[in-house]
Formats: structure tokens, sequence, C-alpha cells
């Protein structure tokens, strides 16, 4: 191991700053030439997670001159009501998109509410149409924090082409469509993909094969500079949340990766905060305004 190696940091404070002000330019064509893009954005319950997120969506949206249109269900809410304002959703040409925010309560069958999202309007991409096509190689709607990993790797020089990427986690938010885009023959794609997860033996004999690391386990900081080799790229999609008596709020964020000790030894490492997060609500933007290009 080279002494002191300190990596490059890829900001996707900055990356997203640069695609928002293109789709700025995007919003305002599509407007002229259709209507504002809309994005409806539906919140069950008080998770406090999940209320960040949203409040930092329909900021942006506002920011980007999208409609934002806000729908804030109590935790009781029935399944049958939100069923019934995703159907009103579907119907209202106003909106060119719809995002439920997940995690849904218990009593909620999240994978029934994905379904009944119009295909067109799923730019969160979790529809089953949506995922088909994405498998298939067919246009469609990608999920965002997949399609912010693979924008941050090319944005920043590191084209996937030819190497081996080492996918930690195997959910159907990240896991498993970063790993159909990085297999994908097209830009972005083109990738020798391994997919790791918690059943995986000799985990770190794997991980320390990736030219390309990316971690979307949820465990914070389980990757450790052992765990990689010299020069790798890392891809830190964690944002949990750890106890820590420094900070006035007395918690911390954190990725799945140990930043303090793999950006030794990296090459480029995203930081948490201020990495994929940012990148994340910028490709659902981006999203948006193509459902409202291509509504008609
Ligand atoms: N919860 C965590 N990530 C996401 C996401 O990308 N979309 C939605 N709708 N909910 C999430």
């Amino acid at each position: 191991m080279s002494p002191n190696r300190t990596a490059k940091i890829i900001s996707g404070k900055e990356l997203s700053a640069e695609i928002r002000a293109e789709l700025k330019v995007d919003v305002s064509a599509v407007a002229k030439a259709k209507r504002t893009p809309g994005l409806a954005v539906v919140l069950v319950g008080e998770d406090p997670a999940s209320q960040v997120y949203v409040k930092s969506k329909r900021r942006i949206c506002g920011e980007l001159g999208i409609n934002s249109y806000a729908h804030d269900l109590p935790v009781t809410c029935t399944e049958r009501r939100l069923l019934n304002l995703i159907a009103k959703l579907n119907d209202d040409p106003k909106v060119h998109g719809i995002l439920v925010q997940m995690p849904l309560p218990e009593h909620i069958d999240e994978q029934k509410v994905l379904n009944a999202v119009d295909p067109a309007k799923d730019v969160d991409g979790f529809h089953p149409l949506n995922v088909g096509k994405l498998l298939n190689g067919e246009e469609g709607f990608v999920p965002c924090t997949p399609a912010g990993c693979i924008e941050m790797l090319l944005r920043s020089g590191y084209d996937p082409a030819g190497k081996h990427v080492v996918v930690l986690g195997r959910s159907n938010i990240v896991g498993k469509p970063v790993a159909a885009l990085l297999m994908q023959k097209a830009p972005g794609g083109n990738a020798t993909v391994t997919v790791c997860h918690s059943r995986t033996k000799n985990l770190s004999a794997i991980t320390k094969q990736a030219d390309i690391l990316i971690a979307a386990i949820g465990i914070p900081e389980f990757v450790k500079s052992r765990m990689v080799k010299e020069g790798v790229i890392v891809i830190d999609v964690g944002i949990n949340r750890i106890p820590d008596k420094t900070r006035k709020s007395g918690s911390r964020l954190v990725g799945d990766v140990d930043f303090e000790s793999v950006s030794k030894k990296a090459k480029a490492i995203t930081p948490v905060p201020g990495g994929v997060g940012p990148m994340t609500i910028a490709m659902l933007m981006k999203n948006t305004v193509e459902a409202a290009r291509r509504s008609n």
C-alpha cells in the first residue's frame, strides 16, 4: 500500500448543481413547447428521514421551475385511500411524475402501491414495466439512485466500460438496478459486474478485485480499507445516522464505507453527505422533465 494516498473527492453536491443548471434550461423549453413539468410527491406518515428527503425534493422542484404537488397523508391512512389518490394523480394532466416516498407504513402493501402508478408517470422507475424495460435495454424510467451513481462515474471521468464493478447490496431500489445498468450494452454500462450480499462468502476476496466498488448495504462504515485494492473508485450509497457525542445534535451521517481509512487507499471516493444523495434528487428531476416531454 502506498502511504498517504488521498483520494479525489467525487462531489455529488457539485455535479448535481451542474445537472440542475442544465435541467433549468430543459424545464423552460418543455414549459414553452407543452406545459410546465409537474411532480406529485406523496408522503405517508412522519418518518423523520423521509420528511427530510421529501422536503429537499420539493425545494429543488421550486428551484428548477417544476410544479410540485404535495400530498402528505397521516400514518393511519388506509391502503385504499392511497390507491385512490394515485388513481387521481394518474388522471391529472398537470402531473407528469408521481413519487411515493418509501418506506410506507406496515399496513400498506408497497408493491401494490408501486404497481398502481401509471408507468408513464413512474419517475422513480419502480413499476414492474419499467423494471422489465431496464433489463431489456428499452427506454423507460430508470431508478434515480442507480442513475445518479452512473452519472457520477461518467461525469468524473471513470467510465465503467471494461472495468470490474463490485456492487454490495441486492435491493430493488439500488443493488439490482445499478447492476443492470452497469451490464447494459450502452454508455455507462459495458462493465463486468459482481453483486455481493449478506450471504456472500469470502466477501473481502471479491471486493478486493473491484476497480469500482458501489456500496449499498445500509450498514454504517461496513467497507474497511483492508477490503479494497489500491486505486479503487468508491461510490458510497449509504446514508446512516450514528451517535456522535461530539456533535451538538448528538449524531452524524455516515455512509456504508469507512471514509477515513478507505479514502487513503482509493483513487476517488464519494463523500456522505454530499455524494450520491444530491445526485438522486437531480435524476428525479431529470426523469420528471423527461416524463413531461414525452406526455401528450
Ligand atoms: N426511499 C429511499 N429511496 C427512495 C427513492 O429513491 N424513491 C422513493 N420513492 N423512496 C425512497
